[in-house]
């Protein structure tokens, strides 16, 4: 059967990546963007884009239905600052957005559901060094509460409906294609615009958070492969721990000072340090090694090089 698929959240931190990703591997054609926003970033204005909802769950099923989709990527999700401030429509947007693409994969429309998970499932009781892949999970976020709901969900729809869902629990995710919006590790990828632009940070978690982290390649790379696994080797279907690195933000100000020597950080923390707080500081992911053969390319030294190069090149092309 030949691959179509479609992307919810497409305009999205993850969204824009994984649309321009699984276009070079699929072809434009094939890969179906859509977003709530009206306007389609220029990035992915090159191929077919409708606009959709998650929620509204009878043109989710037309779009699926037109474009004969086999697999759908369900990016869509309030992020953990963003979700605290609107717990209501976070818990309705990422809840009631899986549960309706769970539900259209259990009626045979499309053959692969990949969901997003994340590190925020974890909560202050869970071990926080190599937190292993089953332990205490008692997420205080709305967000956190939110990812843990859909892992159970997955799982369920996996074993009493045979759904072929494949999930991740993403660390915090550093890229420079595309803005992140709403997260708490954020401050990872807005400290790299601030230090090239002034060489001054004020950063909203103290300097010894320490958080997973991954290279927004390395997560792509992760997603498209374990949705490409066979079936048989996706041994676990509520979600994935991954790792890539981890840092605090001092270790970042200290690798950034490595290009930039004058750059400077100070800390204020705000809403986000709690958060924060509560997950995890490394991760263990030997199962997704083991089962799907995952294995992270970018440490933290890397991860700033390359940050520092993109970002100058984006910086000096919108000074033009
Ligand atoms: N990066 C996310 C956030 O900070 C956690 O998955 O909200």
């Amino acid at each position: 059967m030949q691959r179509k698929a479609l992307i919810i959240g497409a305009c999205g931190q993850i969204g824009i990546e994984l649309t321009l990703a699984l276009r070079q591997k699929l072809g434009s054609s094939s890969v179906i963007a859509s977003d709530v926003k009206e306007i389609v970033p220029d990035l992915i204005a090159d191929g077919p884009y409708e606009h959709l909802s998650v929620l509204d769950l009878d043109r989710l099923r037309q779009v699926i239905v037109s474009h004969q989709i086999t697999e759908v990527y369900n990016m869509a999700a309030l992020l953990s600052a963003t979700s605290e401030m609107n717990p209501a429509f976070a818990w309705e947007l990422n809840m009631n957005g899986l549960l309706h693409t769970l539900n259209l994969a259990k009626e045979g429309l499309f053959q692969r559901l990949f969901w997003p998970s994340s590190i925020a499932v974890f909560g202050p009781s869970t071990p926080r060094i190599h937190t292993p892949q089953d332990t205490i999970m008692d997420p205080n976020s709305v967000y956190g509460i939110s990812k843990l709901a859909g892992e159970r969900w997955c799982e369920y729809y996996a074993q009493k409906h045979q759904v072929d869902v494949r999930s991740i629990r993403y660390p915090g995710l550093i890229g420079y294609r595309s803005a992140p919006g709403g997260g708490t590790t954020d401050y990872a990828v807005d400290i790299f615009y601030k230090a090239i632009e002034s060489a001054k940070y004020a950063c909203f978690l103290g300097p010894q958070t320490m958080l997973p982290m991954m290279m927004m390649e390395d997560a792509i790379r992760a997603t498209i492969d374990i949705t490409e696994a066979p079936s048989e080797k996706i041994k676990i279907r509520s979600s994935y721990n991954l790792a890539g690195c981890s840092f605090t933000p001092e270790e970042l100000a200290i690798e950034i000072r490595k290009h930039i020597p004058n750059f400077e950080i100070t800390y204020a923390p705000d809403f986000r340090q709690s958060l924060a707080d509560s997950w995890p500081d490394s991760i263990d992911d030997s199962r997704a090694r083991s089962d799907w053969g995952w294995a992270h390319q970018y440490d933290t030294r890397l991860l700033v090089e390359k940050m520092i190069e993109e970002v100058r090149k984006n910086l000096s092309a919108t000074a033009i």
